[in-house]
């Protein structure tokens, strides 16, 4: 029986080396520890014919060689586990989702860069805001046709909020442009002043391509001595060559606005044809593409924010953030920002 424990124990030794899946596994178990005829389950059962000292030397060993081949077969078996369901590191992750800038936000973070590379401070004004600061002060009179030109989103209820001057708490309404902050800037600070203003603006209109009921503008202002339009044009001219990274030509055609006299149309030469007359669909042929308004701010307006009559001279200029937006990256329909259409947003 000894001999056969030897015996056993080497051929198990020979037939594991060549057992490689789980079924031969299993197979070289029934084999050796098969409870109806495993090679090793006879010997065992036979021990009991034995004298108590042959069992004593036999059983001791026969238990080493099944204890042998039971560990032998579950280390084998556990190795055949972590190989099988392999993983393929060669296979492309998911990539996690990520966020990115809206259009209109690129527009003006790319403004705010050039605006600050030039010594202009940021602000942001209030939205709700009051008549005072929208219309009297940028010298649109009660009674004022100009009132007329921007159709107002009026607040029904009255609104009392802290400010620096007392304010008529019935007249409180959406800001139809950025120009408010003109007032607010040089009720806070003294000359010289250079600042810019984004922000989102409210007018109740119809809307269509190129018109919105919300949309943004960029209210710039300088204020100092002997301010005059050539900076003006030196300046709008060096901020479009910047944000469209090309040079281009500035025009200034007249245009009224209250708060400033003389007050201008912005033109720009158009960046995206050849300028030779022929169709573009950006100018139209006109070789030239409207960007906002601009002027010299009104005196009665640097009286309305506490400054003395004559004393300083400044320039201002409002343009719409969202139709430079549109021109530099080809949008042809302004509702389109408002709208969260992910496949028109999943292109910038
Ligand atoms: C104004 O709002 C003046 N506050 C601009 C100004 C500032 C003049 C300082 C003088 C001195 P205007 O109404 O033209 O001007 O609007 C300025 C720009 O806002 C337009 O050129 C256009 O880009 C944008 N804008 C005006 N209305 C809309 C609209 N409904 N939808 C989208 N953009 C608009």
């Amino acid at each position: 029986m000894d001999k056969q424990l030897d015996q056993i124990l080497k051929s198990f030794e020979s037939a594991i080396k060549g057992a490689k899946t789980a079924p031969q596994l299993e197979e070289l178990r029934v084999e050796f520890l098969g409870r109806k005829s495993g090679k090793l389950t006879n010997i065992l059962k036979g021990l009991k014919d034995l004298s108590a000292d042959e069992k004593k030397t036999i059983g001791k060993k026969a238990n080493e060689v099944r204890q042998f081949i039971e560990s032998a077969l579950s280390a084998s078996s556990s190795t055949q586990s972590t190989i099988i369901p392999h993983t393929d590191l060669s296979i492309p992750g998911i990539a996690p989702q990520s966020g990115h800038l809206h259009p209109r936000t690129l527009a003006i973070n790319d403004l705010v860069d050039v605006f600050t590379s030039m010594g202009f401070m940021v602000y942001e004004g209030p939205e709700l805001e009051n008549d005072y600061y929208n219309f009297e002060a940028l010298n649109f009179p009660e009674s004022h046709p100009a009132r007329d030109i921007q159709d107002t989103f009026f607040v029904k209820n009255a609104v009392s909020r802290k400010e620096k001057r007392e304010l008529d708490s019935k007249k409180w309404l959406l800001r139809t442009q950025t120009s408010p902050m003109q007032v607010r800037l040089m009720e806070e600070f003294e000359p010289p002043l250079r600042a810019i203003v984004p922000g989102r603006t409210f007018r109740n209109e119809a809307t269509d391509a190129s018109h919105e009921h919300t949309f943004t503008q960029l209210e710039g202002l300088v204020v100092d001595v002997d301010i005059s339009v050539g900076q003006l044009t030196w300046t709008l001219k060096e901020i479009f060559r910047q944000f469209y990274k090309q040079d281009v030509e500035v025009r200034l055609r007249p245009g009224y606005f209250p708060f400033v006299e003389p007050g201008y149309e912005i033109d720009m030469s158009c960046v995206f044809c050849e300028r030779d007359g022929s169709y573009c669909k950006i100018c139209k042929g006109t070789t030239w593409v409207e960007m906002g308004g601009s002027g010299m701010v009104h005196q009665n307006v640097f009286v309305a924010a506490g400054y003395e009559r004559g004393t300083y001279t400044g320039f201002a200029f409002g343009m719409g953030p969202d139709r430079l937006a549109m021109l530099k990256y080809g949008i042809e329909d302004i509702r389109l920002l408002g709208e969260n259409d992910l496949r028109f947003l999943e292109q910038f």
